[in-house]
């Protein structure tokens, strides 16, 4: 337990670190790196390149801090990056690090203003946030390994096969090497893929939401080629270009908290941007196979016919299914984007509504959906990248 006087002294520096909390992360990772090369071969550089992730954490910390006298208020925040720790295989191991480079980058950037009094405040708070996290992720682990055809961190999987679904988008049907049954996940969780690619000093991990509802033997993602943009996407186009039928790569455990909600038979509206379609089909095809009569909207948007995946599957699934709706609007052919009168129009009222998609499209559609009155706790979204806040003020 915190004293008294370490609460208080970390509740009056949050707004002080809050306010270099970029600056600190920045300088966290950097020093981190230097000392421990290692952590190089589980950190997303291209989120490090763009700052995402020093952002995500400076927010994760600071808001924990705020809440060190009660930090249930922010279990949910924990559990959904602890999910994405246990994809990764963190361990207790590497939460000191991440305490000595921490506390060591807010003694650097503060200077004189660090006293020895808020150092020694922080590095006990460190602690007790740290132990929350290991102590959730350690459920994680034990539950996973526990499953069925379960493991702990990654074990080798092979490409069993390779089909195009679209332009850009091609599915990876993975199984694991030591032929044992796969355990069954929830409709729209993701595993992370670790990859060696030729000519790169370090692993590569990416997460990929599963795209086909729970099988006894196969995985399925579904991968967009990210090279139109500069610099191009390693692991995608290595993906696409490089990894064949009989390749094998490492694959983690199922994780992540977006994922119908399969207790429940209430409507259901799904909405999607792109290849944010990859958790929608798990639980769209979820539906079809376990609550066919359960009342669902798939409404998708992509930039072409050419660029959309899963029609095919799409339409036979809503021919299917007694009470579903499914509509796609093309962007460049003429339908234009999703915008409040046509969610007026095809979400289903009083539905729970899961939105994934690009992050400018996801700030779209949410902040149309709160506009038309519904409530925030009907709107599930994932982040195909470290979560952010989504700028909704305007609303
Ligand atoms: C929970 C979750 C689920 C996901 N599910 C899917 C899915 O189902 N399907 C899917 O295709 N993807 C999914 N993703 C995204 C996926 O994990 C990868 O981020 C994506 O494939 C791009 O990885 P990459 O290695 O190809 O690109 P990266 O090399 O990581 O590049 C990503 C982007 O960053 C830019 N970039 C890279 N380096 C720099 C730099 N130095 N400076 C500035 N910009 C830079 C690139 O131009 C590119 O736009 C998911 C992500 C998460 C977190
Ligand atoms: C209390 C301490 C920690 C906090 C508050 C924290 C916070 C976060 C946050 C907010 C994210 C982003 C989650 C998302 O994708 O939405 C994240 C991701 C991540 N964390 Fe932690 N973390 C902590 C400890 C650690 C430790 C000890 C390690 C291991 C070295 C670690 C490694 C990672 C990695 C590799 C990612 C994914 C990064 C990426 O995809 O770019 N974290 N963490």
């Amino acid at each position: 337990m915190l004293s008294q006087e370490t609460i208080d002294i970390i509740k009056s520096t949050v707004p002080v670190l809050e306010q270099h909390g970029k600056t600190i992360t920045t300088v966290f990772y950097k020093n981190m790196f230097e000392a421990h090369p290692e952590l190089l071969n589980v950190f997303n550089h291209a989120n490090q390149s763009q700052g995402r992730q020093q952002t995500a954490l400076a927010n994760a910390v600071y808001a924990a801090a705020a809440n060190i006298d009660n930090l249930g208020a922010i279990i949910p925040a924990v559990v959904q990056i602890a999910h994405k720790h246990k994809s990764l295989g963190i361990t207790p191991e590497q939460y000191p690090i991440v305490g000595y480079h921490l506390l060591g980058a807010i003694k650097e950037v503060l200077g004189d203003a660090a006293t020895p009094e808020i150092i020694g405040a922080w590095g006990e708070a460190y602690q007790v946030i740290a132990d929350a996290f290991i102590g959730i992720e350690k459920e994680m682990y034990d539950k996973a390994e526990q499953m069925d055809g379960g493991w702990r961190t990654f074990k080798e999987f092979t490409i069993a096969d390779k089909v195009v679904e679209s332009d850009v988008i091609t599915s990876f049907y993975l199984k694991p090497i030591d032929g044992q049954p796969l355990p069954t996940y929830k409709p729209g969780q993701y595993i992370t893929i670790r990859v060696t690619i030729p000519g790169e000093t370090y692993t590569l991990n990416r997460q990929y939401s599963l795209s086909q509802a729970t099988t006894d033997d196969t995985f399925r993602i579904s991968v967009k080629r990210e090279d139109e943009c500069n610099p191009n996407g390693k692991v995608s186009v290595f993906l696409h270009r490089g990894m064949n039928v009989g390749d094998t790569l490492e694959v983690s455990a199922p994780a992540g908290d977006f994922h119908l909600d399969t207790d429940s038979d209430a409507p259901v509206t799904f909405i999607s941007g792109g290849v944010g379609i990859t958790p929608m089909m798990s639980m769209y095809e979820y539906i079809a196979k376990n609550t066919p009569e359960r009342q669902v909207a798939f409404l998708h948007s992509a930039r072409t016919r050419k660029h959309q995946a899963f029609n095919d599957k799409l339409t036979e699934l809503n021919a299917s299914l007694p009470a579903s709706k499914y509509a796609v609007l093309y962007s460049e052919e003429g339908d234009g984007f999703i915008n409040r009168d046509f969610l007026a129009s095809n979400v289903i009222e009083g539905s729970d509504i899961y939105v994934c998609g690009p992050m400018a499209f996801m700030q779209a559609v949410i902040k149309e959906l709160y506009a038309l009155g519904i409530p925030e706790e009907k709107v599930h979204y994932e982040f195909f990248g470290p979560a952010v806040q989504l700028e909704l003020a305007h609303v």
